[in-house]
């Protein structure tokens, strides 16, 4: 037997099963190709796991609740482009757990703040903003200067990240220690830092970082990983 049209618009049930029936079949459609691939996030060159020092940082910049003011998420907009920079891409935050994308922006948008500013400008920017930026609404964080950073949980909290899919290597562990520590001190020997962690942002400490090190540290590092110079601006506003 046929189903008219008209049968299926005056059955409200029969015309629901349709209806459910059809959206299945987009959502099997859109949905069973992605457990056939292995990741749906594109690997980009650059982008590595977070040096022990700014894996603290970031710890540091959740704990204070920097994302409740600040966002991590360049749109693919022409402003924002115009603004902060290439869009962010989701390879960048791949090794972010949670990541850090944020949904206000009471602040501006820091994914690419690192390098933006000497470290001179960062410390004192976050103990007092308004010497630096007299309007500004940003709280005070000289505290976290008076703060040494807490170290003995380091390896637990790496070891966490290789539970959710960091790939840190068991060198990176046994290194963790001494990688954090040079990368506090600008008289240390870098090497080896700078092979497990290119690019790696070296604060003035002194081997003993506090708080406010691993955050700057790790505010240096953000948007620094990928190079974009191979894309245009132009490229990216189209
Ligand atoms: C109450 C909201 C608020 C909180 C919380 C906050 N900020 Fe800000 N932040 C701002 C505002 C507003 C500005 C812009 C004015 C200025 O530069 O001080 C800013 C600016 C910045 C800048 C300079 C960005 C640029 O491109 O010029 C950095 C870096 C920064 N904040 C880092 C942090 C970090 C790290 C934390 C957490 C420890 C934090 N902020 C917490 C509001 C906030």
């Amino acid at each position: 037997m046929r189903i008219s049209h008209a049968f299926i618009e005056r059955n409200s049930i029969v015309l629901l099963v349709l209806a459910l029936l059809t959206v299945a079949i987009g959502g099997i459609v859109e949905i069973v190709p992605l457990f056939t691939i292995e990741t749906t996030v594109e690997h980009v060159k650059g982008v590595r796991p977070y040096s022990p020092l700014e894996l603290r940082g970031r710890d540091i910049y959740i704990r204070e609740g920097c994302y409740l003011c600040h966002s991590q998420q360049i749109r693919t907009l022409r402003d924002e482009v115009a603004r902060y920079g290439h869009y962010s891409l989701a390879a960048e935050s791949m090794y972010d757990h949670p990541f850090q994308w944020g949904s206000k922006r009471i602040g501006p948008d820091l994914a690419r703040v690192g390098g933006k500013y000497s470290d001179a400008w960062m410390y004192a920017h976050l103990e007092h903003p308004r010497r630096l930026v007299p309007e500004s609404l940003m709280p005070n964080y000289a505290f976290l200067a008076d703060a040494p950073l807490e170290r003995r949980d380091l390896l637990a909290r790496m070891r966490t990240n290789i539970d959710v899919g960091v790939p840190y290597t068991a060198s990176d562990l046994a290194q963790a220690e001494a990688d954090l520590r040079a990368q506090d001190d600008p008289g240390a020997d870098h090497a080896a830092l700078e092979q497990r962690y290119h690019g790696a942002h070296v604060v003035p400490g002194n081997g003993h970082p506090t708080e406010l090190d691993a955050l700057v540290a790790y505010l240096q590092v953000l948007g620094t990983m990928v190079h974009f110079s191979d894309v245009t601006t132009e490229q990216v506003q189209q």
